[in-house]
């Protein structure tokens, strides 16, 4: 019926050029307009190497399978990785008239080995294709995810083990509550992270299945091989519905929401570096090197990398949603709909590795005032719980001490003084069970070190803590 030269230019039956795979049966070409509405390629370009690395499992599976003859999928082959170097080169022009990546490819497959490259979408769709393409991307980008992710939990471990006697005030409410050890809040983040590579490494479970052989949505009637196709590729199963092959983005939504964690958790620790440099808490000094300054205030000095990770928080956010929104109302199987969930991907990941990888350099560079924070511990009644704790020591109910200690704070405020301020007599007033002892349980280091529960602040948990960090760095090495 119609004619396909080895430029890949059609004819179709009424002898009119056209330049689309699949004009057989249109009569017209495209607008222009619709080419640049529809196409992907201006974005999905990104994903040639997963393209050709899984076109190259599939002619070798089909050359296997006798579906084609094995010298033509070893002529495919070695077309492909041609293109493959020439795409690393950087000297492919892509072609928006071709629409998408798989479709690029193959055009180019045609020009450089003829019509044999016709043959490479036998058994396949661009349906199972997209989505082996964009597995096998999220597959590589989390690798360079955990990359990051494990730069900066070492930096966090390393500043935690030089900081594990800095004692600094703890915040709930942001109001003054009990003092932390700088470690352990370090430490805190070392968690968020940690569970952040670990979620990576689960979502990879997901990722890494093969769709293709769903074909476009029902499978096919060539006898063809998924396990050697998984295999070839390193993917640890195929997917065993070919309806969900083709339509399953759940992956895509489950990395976007696990690097929306990352983001969240960066973010948090950005909102205390912009509080904690600020001249009201004075708690880090920020390094020029990652600071900005003010056009018209000459004295400023910003903190716009935090700031700046905490915004593209909320843009990373809105990549959830937008994956979310798209696929809500899909029914099955493969709509064009789903081709919208590549921009969201690459963004969220782009902004991620981006701030990833400014975030760790600059926290090496921020200075931590340790008298400062030291400072901030002797005002707004750090000691408090732990008079009330003491109180209970000497046999008084929590509840009582509580409200005991309360009214001796409410004094104390109204004095300007603090507790450890109250003469032994005073306290005795208070309460017959208070002795001299009283002032060794509000010095702050006591407080801190009293905190020896597991898990808690004292400098023996923390550094419990910093050995079963080190022990887990261990095993991700
Ligand atoms: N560019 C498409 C996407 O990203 C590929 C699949 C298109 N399939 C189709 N039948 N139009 O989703």
């Amino acid at each position: 019926m119609f004619l396909w030269n080895k430029f890949s230019v059609f004819h179709n039956w009424r002898g009119v050029v056209v330049l689309k795979a699949w004009s057989g049966r249109f009569q017209k070409d495209n607008e222009a307009l619709m080419d640049d509405f529809h196409s992907s390629i201006g974005f999905d370009c990104r994903l040639a190497e997963e393209d050709i690395q899984g076109s190259i499992a599939h002619a070798n599976m089909l050359g296997d399978c006798n579906i084609i003859k094995r010298s033509e999928a070893d002529s495919i082959v070695i077309g492909l990785k041609r293109i493959l170097e020439k795409v690393k080169a950087g000297q492919i022009e892509w072609d928006i008239k071709a629409e998408d990546i798989h479709m690029n490819i193959e055009k180019l497959l045609i020009q450089e080995i003829g019509d044999l490259g016709k043959k490479l979408h036998t058994a396949r769709s661009r349906n199972d294709q997209v989505a082996l393409d964009t597995r096998l991307y999220i597959r590589k980008e989390t690798a360079n995810i955990q990359s990051l992710l494990k730069n900066l939990l070492e930096l966090l471990l390393e500043i935690a083990q030089r900081e594990q006697e800095t004692i600094l005030p703890g915040y709930t409410h942001m109001q003054r509550a009990q003092p932390v050890v700088l470690g352990h809040h370090l430490l805190a983040y070392f968690e968020m992270f940690k569970r952040d590579f670990e979620r990576t490494h689960d979502c990879l479970k997901r990722v890494a299945v093969l769709p293709l052989g769903a074909g476009a949505l029902a499978g096919t009637g060539f006898a063809i091989d998924r396990s050697q196709v998984a295999a070839e590729l390193s993917l640890q199963r195929v997917m065993p519905n070919s309806l969900d092959a083709v339509s399953d983005r759940d992956f895509v939504a489950e990395v976007i929401f696990g690097i929306s964690l990352t983001m969240m958790h960066l973010s948090r620790f950005c909102e205390e570096l912009v509080l904690w440099s600020s001249m009201e808490f004075g708690f880090v000094e920020m390094d020029d090197a990652y600071s900005t300054g003010s056009s018209i205030m000459p004295q400023k000095k910003n903190p716009d990398v935090a700031e700046l990770i905490r915004g593209k928080t909320g843009r990373v956010y809105g990549d959830l949603m937008a994956i979310l929104t798209i696929l809500k109302g899909l029914p099955l199987a493969y709509n064009k709909d789903m081709q919208e969930d590549k921009e969201a991907l690459f963004d969220g990941i782009d902004t991620v590795k981006g701030c990833l990888t400014i975030f760790t350099p600059m926290l090496r560079t921020v200075t931590f005032k340790r008298e400062r924070m030291l400072a901030a511990t002797k005002d707004g009644f750090l000691n408090a719980t732990d008079l009330a704790d003491y109180l209970v020591a000497k046999g008084l109910p929590f509840r009582s001490a509580h409200m005991l200690v309360g009214r001796l704070v409410q004094s104390c405020i109204e004095q300007h003084r603090r507790l450890e301020e109250l003469s032994l007599e005073e306290f005795q007033a208070a309460s017959t069970l208070i002795e001299a002892d009283v002032y060794e349980a509000l010095d702050i280091r006591q407080v801190v070190s009293v905190r020896n529960s597991y898990g808690g602040t004292s400098v023996e948990q923390v550094k419990f803590q910093l050995e079963q960090a080190v022990e887990w760095l261990n095993t991700i090495k």
